[in-house]
């Protein structure tokens, strides 16, 4: 293998891993290896490989340091045991996340409130409820076809807005779900998951209802419900948005409605 090539795979395993643990592994806090070449030995035909005895190679990555984190479990466990923002002090529980482990979609709140801080559970306070019913009528639930996580993990004091700070400590958390779900699309609910996902500071009357494309998932932005409470003016637009979700949906998965059971 060439050195170029070794290094590729080692830059690839140091990127995932930092965005599975969130941080950068001690695997990789040391300088970068010297790579090399490997040679056919002459006479012997078999490949050696000419790295001196104090280098690190590419064999000595912990392969399975990496395997040990996909899994939405461990993600879980390393969100329980955060400590890098402030809000770690002030949280009840850590709320990573529920749902089924292959969604067709993933769904995307703010951050916890209240009742979730208290159950260690996204959307179950009357927001939740509005929600469910949301989702329910795109043919759309927790229980069957959807996973719902937040863009933080803890609750912000008082149902304050997260802070960007905190938003940058968390987001690798988001990313790993992400990359473990796989969803088929994103439904991002509110400004704050909008803004986050697609990376922009204008208001989400601006963006709502455009299909997105998001790392190659498309991924759609509407009304929270907990805005939907507060002004029910916005419902009608929501549902505009969520029949558009539908469409989208519905070319990606023809059947997905008929498997659907209402609850
Ligand atoms: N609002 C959110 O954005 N997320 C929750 O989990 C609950 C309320």
């Amino acid at each position: 293998m060439k050195a170029e090539e070794k290094k590729q795979i080692y830059n690839l395993i140091k990127t995932i891993s930092q965005g599975i643990y969130g941080y950068t592994p001690d695997a990789f806090t040391h300088e970068d290896p010297v790579f090399k070449d490997d040679f056919i030995s002459e006479g012997l035909n078999k490949k050696t490989s000419p790295i001196t005895e104090n280098q690190t190679t590419i064999n000595s990555i912990p392969h399975d340091e990496t395997k040990k984190v996909v899994s939405l479990a461990a993600i879980s466990s390393k969100i329980q045991a955060c400590t890098r923002c402030r809000l770690a002090a002030t949280r009840t529980n850590t709320v990573p996340g529920t749902g089924v482990e292959k969604p067709l979609v993933l769904v995307i709140g703010e951050g916890p409130g209240y009742e979730e801080d208290q159950q260690a559970l996204p959307f179950v306070g009357a927001a939740g409820e509005l929600l469910d019913k949301m989702l329910a009528s795109i043919c759309l639930s927790r229980n069957q076809n959807c996973y719902i996580a937040n863009i933080v993990k803890c609750r912000p004091p008082q149902n304050r807005d997260p802070q960007p700070d905190e938003i940058q400590a968390c987001i690798s958390y988001l990313d790993a779900q992400i990359t473990l779900l796989k969803p088929k699309m994103i439904l991002l609910m509110g400004r704050i998951a909008g803004q986050t996902i697609f990376k922009t500071n204008r208001g989400i009357s601006s963006f709502r209802g455009e299909i997105i494309n998001y790392n190659g998932i498309p991924a759609m932005a509407t009304y929270h419900p907990s805005a939907l409470l507060r002004n029910t003016e916005l419902k009608a637009p929501a549902w505009e948005d969520l029949k558009k979700f539908r469409a989208e949906l519905l070319k990606i998965d023809p059947d997905y409605q008929h498997s659907f059971v209402k609850e």
